[in-house]
């Protein structure tokens, strides 16, 4: 019996990984240029972090977690509380008023899989601690549409502010009042979300949840004064770097730790997974964690499935594969075991594969078109007694004699 992957796990397969490689390359570069640091988080955390953090009453904690119970820890459903935890731990802050970071890695959710939903899914995560200037929000956006810019990606930015402890409150009373008037016309999920998590409701996919939901009061029009500016600014800092974005007062979010500015990369290409990217300011979630009092902080997470996906339907391949510098193959027992010398030197600075099993010279030219070898280097009984072997230049077809030693073959390759 064969044993397959689980469920919504999947390997990353060489042709595939290319794409992978690429997008990774792309977000570094770009990350860069915007003055992040990487930060490498671990997989496992104690359970208590993700529940504080995301919240109790969320999906994620109620019903999707990787969790040993017995052992009171869970496979991270998301890198936001890890990364924040570490920054606590380290006490990054007393290192840098605003520190900038980034994390690339697998996230854990045990959801129905379908296209561009797994249960092993990755993100990268970026994160920007200790600033609550609105400009950050703007500049954090603007990195994030850039990025996709750069991938070839098109989406569109969805905003919206889901005001602080102070405003939402009072906007949740209201939204609560809407709600009870037309719960029996809601689904049974909503109707349990209008007493746990009420804002829930606003963001339910049930087409007949939409229609009623469709008048609901927005929470733009009951910030208090402070988110209200605080979203006007957000929104002037994107005009000023020219990022297009839409309100959208139905992004709510599926995890509780949001206050203000939130916002999705949102895609028309991929069916019902159409989040590419998401995030917000969670202002408040360090000190719940146990760190610096009055410390803000606003991060977002692009999903990289969701992205290769789109690489994919790309018509232009973006990548071709990592190439080959050189193909050595030798002739019978004596040319294989030259080229296993040469080619231990060669890759010193050159890419370089060979066969070692003794197959027939065509075979071996195969194997070098199909790696996409750039060179051939024939090595024969005829050529062991010369001292010369036969380079040969895949693109040009030209074959050149070439004598055998490392520092020779390097020089035309
Ligand atoms: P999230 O909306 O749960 O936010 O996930 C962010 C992105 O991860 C989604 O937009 C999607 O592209 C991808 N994603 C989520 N779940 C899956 C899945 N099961 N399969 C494939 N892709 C998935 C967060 O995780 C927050 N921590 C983002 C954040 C960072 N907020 C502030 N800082």
């Amino acid at each position: 019996m064969k044993i397959q992957a689980l469920k919504g796990f999947k390997d990353i397969v060489p042709g595939e990984v290319e794409l992978w490689q690429h997008l990774e390359t792309v977000a570094r570069d770009v990350f860069a240029r915007f003055h992040f640091s990487e930060i490498r988080l671990p997989i496992l955390e104690e359970t208590e972090l993700f529940a504080r953090s995301i919240g109790e009453a969320t999906d994620i904690v109620e019903k999707e977690m990787y969790t040993f119970v017995d052992k009171k820890i869970t496979m991270r459903p998301e890198a936001t509380a890890s990364l924040l935890r570490a920054y606590i731990e380290h006490s990054l802050y007393a290192q840098k008023p605003v520190q900038r970071l980034f994390t690339i890695g697998p996230m854990f959710r045990h959801e129905r899989p379908q296209k561009g939903r797994l249960r092993q899914f990755h993100q990268m995560d970026i994160e920007v601690l200790g600033s609550e200037n609105p400009r950050i929000d703007a500049e954090l956006m603007a990195m994030g549409a850039m990025l996709l810019k750069e991938l070839g990606i098109t989406v569109s930015l969805e905003l919206n502010s889901l005001g602080c402890p102070d405003c939402r409150p009072a906007y949740r009373a209201q939204l609560v009042s809407y709600i009870t008037d037309r719960l029996p016309s809601l689904c049974s999920d909503c109707q349990r979300r209008s007493v746990t998590n009420p804002l829930r409701v606003l963001d339910c996919k049930v087409p007949a949840c939409r229609e009623q939901m469709e008048g609901a009061p927005s929470i733009q029009e009951h910030l208090c004064d402070g988110c209200s500016d605080h979203f006007q600014k957000v929104q002037a800092g994107l005009r000023q770097l020219g990022v297009v974005f839409s309100l959208n007062k139905f992004m709510v979010r599926g995890l509780d730790y949001y206050c203000r500015t939130t916002f999705e990369f949102i895609t028309s290409d991929l069916g019902a997974q159409a989040a590419v990217g998401a995030g917000g300011r969670y202002d408040g979630l360090v000190e719940t964690l146990g760190g610096p009092k009055n410390t803000p902080g606003i991060g977002f997470a692009l999903g990289m499935e969701r992205l290769v996906l789109l690489l994919q339907q790309q018509e232009t391949a973006v990548t071709e594969g990592a190439g080959l510098d050189l193909f050595i193959a030798g002739i019978g027992e004596q040319g294989v075991h030259a080229g296993f010398g040469l080619a231990h030197e060669i890759r010193t600075v050159r890419s370089v594969a060979m066969d070692h099993e003794g197959r027939s010279l065509k075979s071996q030219m195969k194997q070098a078109n199909k790696a996409g070898a750039r060179f051939v280097l024939i090595i024969g009984d005829t050529e062991l007694a010369s001292g010369h072997g036969i380079l040969r230049n895949m693109k040009t077809e030209e074959q050149q004699n070439v004598l055998l030693s490392g520092p020779a073959i390097i020089g035309c390759i």
